[in-house]
């Protein structure tokens, strides 16, 4: 078990972009509000039977879309394979997500050091996909204070987290302008 994440270089196959817009065809992107009331920099939908979402309530795992009011996008089984194939090449084998947050990153956004805690079991790892885009992938420890590990992800690249890192503090730098408009993240979690 590692208390460090986990990078697979160029791990996720091309297609996987491809689906991503067919996603966000049915479940468009959206700015989520934070419970303090602030517009996440980061635009967010989802796919697979969980999906998380914020707003003046809190953070939570969702079934449907709260802006349609339906299930979020079925997760593709392309999706599913690249999430268990990065969890069982980082050591957590038998891994099935439910949740796939899909997060899309113009320049200048950010996301700020936090843990994701609202899923039900830490036994199980966090899958992150980059696309597009590259960035800078902040990785820390179990405190908000501990010093953190710049790691530079670019397109295709996977990084897996869990056992006893499952919780430890990580965020992504403001994204810088490049050739493509955007950089996009999947992360799949077992929520319920
Ligand atoms: C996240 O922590 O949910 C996103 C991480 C990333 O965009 O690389
Ligand atoms: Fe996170």
């Amino acid at each position: 078990m590692r208390l460090e994440a986990v990078l697979l270089p160029a791990f996720a196959p091309d297609e996987i972009l491809e689906a991503v817009e067919a996603i966000a065809a049915a479940a468009p992107f959206r700015h989520m509000i934070t419970p303090g009331g602030f517009r996440m920099s980061v635009a967010m939908t989802n796919c697979g039977p969980l999906g998380w979402v914020s707003d003046r309530k809190g953070y939570r795992y969702s079934p449907v879309d709260p802006e349609t009011g339906r299930p979020w996008p079925a997760m593709p089984e392309a999706f599913l394979r690249l999430a268990n194939e990065a969890a069982a090449a980082a050591n957590f084998p038998a891994f099935v997500p439910d949740a796939c947050l899909i997060n899309r990153y113009a320049s200048g956004a950010k996301m700020s050091l936090h843990q994701d805690k609202d899923e039900k079991d830490f036994s199980q790892p966090i899958v992150s996909v980059s696309l597009g885009l590259p960035a800078v992938f902040l990785f820390g420890g179990p405190s908000r204070k501990d010093p953190v590990k710049r790691i530079a992800l670019e397109h295709g690249d996977v990084v897996v987290w869990g056992g006893p890192a499952r919780l430890f503090y990580h965020g992504v730098m403001p994204l810088k302008e490049g050739a493509r408009p955007y950089r996009f993240n999947l992360t799949f979690r077992r929520a319920g």
